[in-house]
């Protein structure tokens, strides 16, 4: 994998054979594989040195919310797996995601592993501005409490956030240019949206400040995975 490729493939499989069929296909031509809660909870951490120990790098997207010496716990175990980014949820406060800063650092200390990049997650997409002001009593609209957390989890130690394509140029402009920023909700020009809303296409996240993006169908499903991502890579190569 080459460590510029901006493109992590989302690999929602449930299939351990059928994940590493994929991977061996997938993985020389994009920047990182995304393993998230539903191979883990089938698998457990075996699917992901599954990929780490024949070199591929892994997006492990665990979105861990809980007290902080849990989560710091999580995420030392999470780094021992030689994961590259892991995910933790930015509503489990500043004192959360300083331990799980020092989770990361802790277990790749232990391990002799680079620590992993720690990426907030502020606001699920799932969660609109009524659910957001009446479940949840949040008074911010969706945008601002996207930034504020976003900023809180960038003081408090995360590397980056998982942001939707419509929340990038707000978010570059208030953590500055060294913070990632990873979209999912990408979708070549003219490719199947599926189940996503709103959508950008690879050029467009690059051009709106992106450093990676999240794509799974598009890749997963096509006949030829290989042309897919080439395609996406030369867009993006064009886009900024
Ligand atoms: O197949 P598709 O490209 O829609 O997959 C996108 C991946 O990104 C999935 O793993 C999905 O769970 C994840 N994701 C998303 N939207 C978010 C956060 C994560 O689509 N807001």
């Amino acid at each position: 994998m080459h460590s510029c490729n901006p493109i992590i493939v989302a690999i929602d499989v449930s299939d351990r054979a059928k994940m590493n069929e994929l991977a061996a296909v997938i993985a020389p031509h994009a920047g990182m594989l995304k393993i998230g809660l539903e191979l883990f909870t089938k698998h457990g951490p075996a699917i992901v040195t599954d990929i780490t120990s024949k070199g591929g790098r892994v997006m492990l997207d665990l979105k861990l919310h809980d007290i902080p010496n849990t989560v710091k716990r999580a995420a030392a175990n999470a780094a021992g797996l030689g994961v590259e980014l892991l995910t933790i949820h930015a509503g489990g406060g500043g004192a959360m995601v300083r331990a799980a800063r020092e989770g990361v650092a802790a277990g790749a200390r232990e391990a002799g592993m680079p620590r992993p990049k720690l990426l907030a997650v502020t606001v699920l997409t799932s969660i609109d501005q009524e659910t957001l002001s009446g479940e949840l009593g949040v008074r911010r609209s969706v945008g601002e409490q996207v930034v504020a957390l976003a900023r809180m989890a960038q003081a408090a130690g995360a590397d980056g956030v998982v942001a939707s394509p419509k929340e990038i140029k707000a978010l570059r402009a208030a953590c500055g240019r060294d913070f990632l920023i990873v979209t999912p909700g990408i979708r070549p020009a003219g490719a199947a949206v599926d189940d996503q809303k709103r959508t950008m296409t690879p050029g467009e996240a690059a051009a709106a400040g992106a450093n990676y993006i999240v794509v799974g169908r598009p890749v997963v499903q096509a006949a030829d995975p290989v042309a897919v991502l080439e395609a996406m890579l030369e867009e993006m190569a064009h886009a900024s």
